[in-house]
């Protein structure tokens, strides 16, 4: 064979045929029929909750079909485990990231498989293994670092090596740059392109779909488990995709929104705020305005988001809110309105093993509450009432680890709609959210505004900023390095502002 990594990465042919999936009587995947090439980019695009996790798992042992089969280089498989469809050489590079985050980078990697000598781990050939490998991605991380410690973007790189250094010649990447934006996502689509160049597989699941016509070779479109069709990348466009996916075509994605009033009164003030990644900012934020906080992965926006509900603590400066000074923590927060909806549903948002019904209500207790009891009938009406108007269909008893992931965040915003009174900070609102889906987001966001309340929103989505906020402002190096509203929200000045190099910055 010419192709220089298939002596490691041997090339693999999977196969669906039939395939049935039922999760508690409900058809989540009905008859799919699919060939993933090796040494193509394949994606699955679909509605959030449309089977694409499911069908992923299926193929990564996670679940066992209960019908049809899964082939694998023409023979037929039923992988008992995600440890024997490794084995085979398939990996994944999960929607919600599963590492150790005690141990370090170089050990999450080579998780299993660390070199020992004398049964002691040899922690110098695990850093020169490390280094090797990182390399060929052009990955930039600390090998030494606990992984805890990391922000969501460079986990997400950790799991990729990992399933690199396992030799995965069919690798899943279930949303994988949902949390990344800019460089790194570049990295990421250069890595896939490299995989898929030497003879592995890619089965790319995303929701953008410029990336997913940019990247694929090949796409599949599923619809409520349903297989509608698979064909060349080249033949789809973001409009063919979305009738595919809805069944429908999609007006605009953003609502209208109209400026707050001109004499609206200051929700939020915030002054002088130091914290760890904030270096001094100062802001507010009008009764009905929608203010956007754009910048780069890492330029601080979540971090001063934390330092403005508390989540950390403050070094320095005030935040008022409604006129009332509002001390450093999170019960300050909340009792003085503010409520934000972080970015990483799994680690801060839900509990995964509570039905949805609970989660939602989960933070508004003393709402639902008389004396200490949780009231069922009225955390019943209150949680149905959200969770239509976030659009989640279905039993609201059921554990939230048994929703989408897409869905799963819409379930922590039906949360904030019971809780922000004044102020609403959202961190990526719709990470994760399919487009059909990010429309009912983004009305929820301006009713929100509408009502009276400010609004604060964090989003690596560029167009997402453009398209809800009525200012913006971009955040570089934890302080606010532009601010544009009107005629100058434009891509071109948000993005010259955020990616402008810092020296030239420092001494303006
Ligand atoms: N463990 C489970 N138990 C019960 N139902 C489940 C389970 N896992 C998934 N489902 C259901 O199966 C359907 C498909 O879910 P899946 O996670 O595959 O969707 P998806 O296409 O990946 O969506 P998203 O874009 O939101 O990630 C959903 O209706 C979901 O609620
Ligand atoms: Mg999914």
């Amino acid at each position: 064979m010419p192709n220089t990594a298939s002596s490691d990465a041997p090339q693999l042919l999977v196969e669906l045929r039939g395939v049935g999936k039922t999760f508690g009587g409900t058809s989540v995947l009905d008859d799919i029929n699919l060939v993933f090439q090796p040494g193509a980019v394949h994606a699955l695009v679909g509605e959030n909750g449309a089977g694409k996790s499911t069908l992923s798992k299926i193929i990564s042992g996670v679940y066992s079909a209960d019908s049809g089969t899964l082939v694998v280089n023409g023979e037929e498989v039923d992988f008992g485990s995600p440890r024997e469809a490794l084995d085979r050489g398939i990996a994944t590079i999960a929607q919600d990231l599963a590492l150790v985050p005690a141990l370090t980078v170089a050990e999450n990697v080579f998780l299993g498989r660390e070199p020992r000598t004398g049964g002691f781990l040899d922690r110098r050939t695990l850093r020169r293994q490390f280094v090797d490998l990182a390399e060929g991605t052009g990955f930039e991380l600390n090998p030494d670092a606990k992984v805890g410690s990391l922000r969501t973007a460079d986990q997400q790189k950790v799991e990729i090596l990992r399933a690199l250094a396992r030799g995965a010649s069919f690798i899943i990447m279930d949303e994988p740059t949902a949390a990344l934006s800019g460089h790194d996502m570049e990295l990421l689509h250069g890595v896939v392109r490299r995989l898929a160049a030497s003879g592995h597989t890619v089965l790319l699941i995303s929701h953008y779909l410029s990336e997913v016509l940019e990247l694929s070779d090949n796409i599949t479109i599923l619809r409520d488990g349903h297989h509608i069709r698979t064909g060349p990348a080249a033949a789809e466009t973001e409009a063919t995709l979305i009738e595919g996916m809805l069944g429908r075509t999609l007006g605009s994605v953003f609502p209208e929104n109209s400026p707050a009033a001109a004499d609206a009164a200051d929700v939020l003030v915030v002054t002088d705020l130091m914290a760890p990644g904030v270096n001094g900012v100062s802001l507010t934020v009008r009764a009905g305005e929608i203010v956007g906080l754009a910048g780069l992965v890492g330029a601080g926006r979540s971090e001063i988001a934390h330092a403005i509900y508390g989540a950390v603590r403050r070094a320095g400066g005030t935040v008022e809110v409604d006129g009332v000074d509002s001390s450093s923590s999170i019960p300050a927060a909340l009792h003085n309105g503010i409520f934000l909806i972080p970015e990483s549903r799994k680690e801060q948002g839900l509990v995964l093993s509570r039905p949805i019904r609970q989660n939602v209500t989960l933070s508004n207790l003393l709402q639902v509450a008389t004396g200490g009891w949780v009231r069922p009938t009225r955390e019943k009406l209150a949680a149905r009432d959200m969770l239509e108007r976030v659009t989640v269909a279905g039993d609201d008893r059921r554990n939230v680890s048994a929703l989408s992931g897409g869905n799963q965040q819409k379930v922590l915003f039906a949360r904030a709609l019971q809780r922000s009174r004044s102020v609403l900070i959202a961190d990526e609102p719709t990470r994760g959210v399919d487009v059909g889906s990010r429309r009912a987001i983004y009305d929820l966001i301006v009713d929100q505004a509408a009502a009276g309340i400010g609004v604060l929103v964090i989003s690596s989505d560029v167009e997402e900023i453009l398209g809800l906020a009525h200012r913006i402002l971009v955040i570089r190096n934890g302080r606010i390095v532009a601010e544009f509203a009107g005629e100058d929200m434009t891509e071109e000045n948000v993005l010259t502002a955020a990616f402008a190099d810092p020296i030239t910055k420092e001494t303006s």
